[in-house]
């Protein structure tokens, strides 16, 4: 990369909810403003982009033809693979059919939010749309194999965004990443081991019930259903909304937000 030039960023959304990217807005390490006014062209973009219409579509496929073989692609939410991918489309194209076309030509591609990453909320039972991530896509061979670096969690912790593309920009590779294409950094533990409560599941003290004494006392929520114990991610170190709290610390048990196939595993609030 010539490191006078931005780098060349495609975003697109597929069958998500924009929770991903506003994630991304609340980064701090770099902060989107950072990001977006000196380290990376944003070509296209559902949320941020000013363009609407036929003009953003144009915009970004001209910025795919100059960029070609250049650009990140970003994506986030599922890909619909039922009925062709009739299911979900945006200016009359398939997202199968974009994710195909935008792959084939990105330098590499980093899938966004658990819905990238595996399916997510889109392919919970029955999953009606066949929703799948993108990893199982090139596995399949149905889009072209990039590098791919997959950032699980639903969404997301902003640091997880901001951090991958700030290493991405700083030495043109991902982070070290573990067999699920996580980087280690921020998924190399589980909540549990840096959890501000994990003292108090030593000593055996949990809550049983959201207002009983141990609830009040902070005590640990294992009995109330937490995954931190079997969830990857590095919400209890960094934490959400510049780094006030995290759904443990808020009173909530984790529902392992971060870990493959969480809408349909075990169900929420039940010990493991
Ligand atoms: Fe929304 Fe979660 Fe999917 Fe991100 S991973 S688009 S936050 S449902
Ligand atoms: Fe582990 Fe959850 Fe208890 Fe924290 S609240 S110590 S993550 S079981
Ligand atoms: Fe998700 Fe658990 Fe963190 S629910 S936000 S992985 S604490």
């Amino acid at each position: 990369l010539d490191d006078r030039r931005r780098l060349p960023v495609i975003w697109l959304s597929f069958q998500e909810c924009t929770g991903c990217s506003e994630s991304l807005t609340r980064a701090e390490a770099p902060t989107l403003e950072r990001l977006l006014f000196v380290f990376i062209s944003l070509e296209y973009h559902h949320l941020l982009q000013a363009a609407a219409g036929t003009r953003a579509e144009a915009a970004r496929d001209e910025a795919r033809e100059r960029e070609k073989g250049g650009y990140l692609l970003v994506v986030e939410g599922s890909i619909p693979t039922a009925l062709g991918g009739a299911c979900a489309t945006t200016a009359g194209k398939s997202h199968l059919d974009q994710l195909r076309e935008f792959a084939a030509d990105a330098a590499a591609v980093i899938a966004v939010g658990g819905c990238a990453t595996d399916g997510g909320l889109p392919a919970a039972a029955p999953n009606p749309t066949g929703a799948m991530g993108v990893g199982a896509l090139m596995e399949a061979g149905l889009v072209a194999t990039r590098p791919l670096v997959n950032l699980p969690g639903c969404p997301p912790l902003p640091v997880v965004l901001s951090g991958t593309l700030a290493h991405y920009l700083a030495f043109g590779r991902f982070p070290d990443s573990d067999e699920a294409g996580r980087p280690r950094a921020f998924y190399g533990g589980t909540v549990h081991e840096r959890c501000s409560r994990y003292h108090f599941y030593q000593q055996g003290l949990f809550a049983r019930r959201f207002d009983d004494e141990g609830a009040r006392q902070g005590w640990c929520l294992y009995e109330l259903g937490c995954r931190g114990p079997v969830t990857r991610n590095a919400c209890a170190s960094h934490k959400w909304n510049g780094g006030v709290s995290f759904p443990i610390q808020a009173g909530h048990p984790c529902i392992g937000c971060s870990e493959s196939g969480f809408w349909d595993r075990d169900g929420f609030y039940r010990p493991l």
